[in-house]
């Protein structure tokens, strides 16, 4: 495997490992706050990228490449508000979308098709991602400071994400 390329898929590695981080700590504020439904979501979303973690692990493993598993920062744990928790989704997703596309870019550069082929199906969930996380920010912002708009959008908030993603297929 191209040394470079290795680096780049590390580095990968690291961002999804930090994005899940991220999101068991958005999680675990949200149940913490009382807020079930969200933290339900961030722990899935961290779950989801723990997948996409493993996956480029057992990638780099396959193609002969060396895996550096990472030390990791402690992510933000604590929130003003449920608009500040969906910006850092939203944040994390878009520099993450960032990170993959220089990926894809390099991999053009260097002539990698394989890996160029293996990270299609990262583009294509970070713009699923994406849309989930500016759908959610988008229907905060109408909610404003309402308190029952929040509780219902607690309740509701799976079934928000679900028709955004829908609506990116
Ligand atoms: Fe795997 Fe949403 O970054």
């Amino acid at each position: 495997m191209n040394k470079e390329i290795e680096k780049l898929l590390n580095d990968q590695i690291k961002y999804e490992a930090k994005a899940s981080m991220q999101y068991l700590a958005m999680a675990s504020w949200a149940d913490e706050t009382g807020y079930n439904g969200i933290a339900e979501f961030f722990y899935n979303q961290s779950q989801e990228e723990l997948d996409h973690m493993r996956k480029l692990v057992k990638f780099v493993n396959e193609r002969g490449g060396h895996v550096v598993i990472p030390a990791l920062d402690e992510p933000v744990s604590s929130f003003d508000s449920l608009n500040e928790l969906f910006e850092t989704f939203l944040e994390s997703e878009v520099f993450v979308t960032g990170k993959i596309n220089h990926i894809i870019f390099e991999c053009l550069e260097l002539k990698d098709y394989n890996v160029h082929n293996f990270m299609q199906w990262y583009v294509t969930e970070q713009l699923e991602e994406e849309a989930v996380a500016r759908t959610l920010l988008d229907k905060l912002n109408i909610i404003g400071e309402d308190k029952s708009g929040h509780y219902l959008f607690d309740r509701d908030i799976n079934m928000i994400a679900a028709e955004a993603d829908q609506e990116e297929q």
